[in-house]
């Protein structure tokens, strides 16, 4: 499994970078004005430093074709052809997708929210198709059965599409697109907040650490 961090905070992604094995990180517009008006490039820079070989997934704004492909040629231009170009799956999107694989971009394919779509950005090459957990949700859309069935497609076609899961609001959403298939999963920080600074865990370490500490005296074992 790939985990991905779906934000452009560089306090955040050098902190879960120490701590997760990350894979990449992601981003949209709209994650990306949650950091005010960056300098779009040399902010997207200092995360590829932060990251290292990690995957850094940049979306297009451009709505045309042409928009679409010009977007992703100064993106590269800029941030390196290794960078992943996010493109929505709608028409102007499917047909930039076309003409930028024949060129060897990386593409993943975005804003899904149907098998279908998943269908097509799979026959169009995507090297990631991002089904948008929680939005389909909300659209009482079975996310979990979309990734399992998209799953099947990659196989049966023996393509090398991976599912990049993404818009998640809980740690049961990532279990579920895991359970089902998704080769990837990209969420934002709170998510693995929530996975991992659970109440319970933290009193199990507390309860093992007191009994250590009955029995031997001293707080770590390096200290015996
Ligand atoms: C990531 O690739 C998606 O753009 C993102 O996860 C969407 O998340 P949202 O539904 O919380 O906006």
């Amino acid at each position: 499994m790939e985990f991905m961090l779906d934000t452009v905070n560089l306090d955040k992604i050098r902190y879960y970078q120490n701590i997760l094995p990350l894979a990449g990180v992601t981003s949209n517009p709209s994650i990306i004005k949650k950091e005010g008006k960056i300098d779009f490039y040399v902010h997207l820079k200092k995360i590829k430093e932060i990251i290292g070989s990690g995957q850094l997934h940049v979306q297009v704004v451009g709505e045309l074709k042409e928009e679409i492909e010009k977007d992703a040629q100064v993106i590269v231009d800029n941030l390196g052809k290794e960078t992943f170009i996010k493109i929505p799956v709608n028409e102007q999107g499917l047909a930039a997708m076309k003409t930028l694989k024949s060129k060897g971009f990386k593409v993943t394919a975005t804003a899904i929210y149907t098998e279908f779509q998943g269908y097509l950005a799979i026959a169009a090459g995507a090297d990631y198709l991002a089904p948008y957990y929680n939005r389909m949700e909300n659209l009482n859309i079975d996310a979990a059965e979309i990734i399992r069935t998209l799953g099947e497609e990659i196989k049966r076609t023996n393509s090398s599409s991976k599912i990049l899961a993404a818009s998640f609001k809980n740690v049961n959403q990532v279990n579920q697109a895991c359970r089902n298939g998704a080769q990837a999963v990209t969420a934002s920080p709170d998510i693995f907040e929530q996975a991992l600074v659970m109440p319970s865990i933290q009193k199990a370490v507390t309860d093992f650490h007191d009994d250590w500490r009955a029995i031997f005296g001293t707080e770590k074992i390096y200290e015996l």
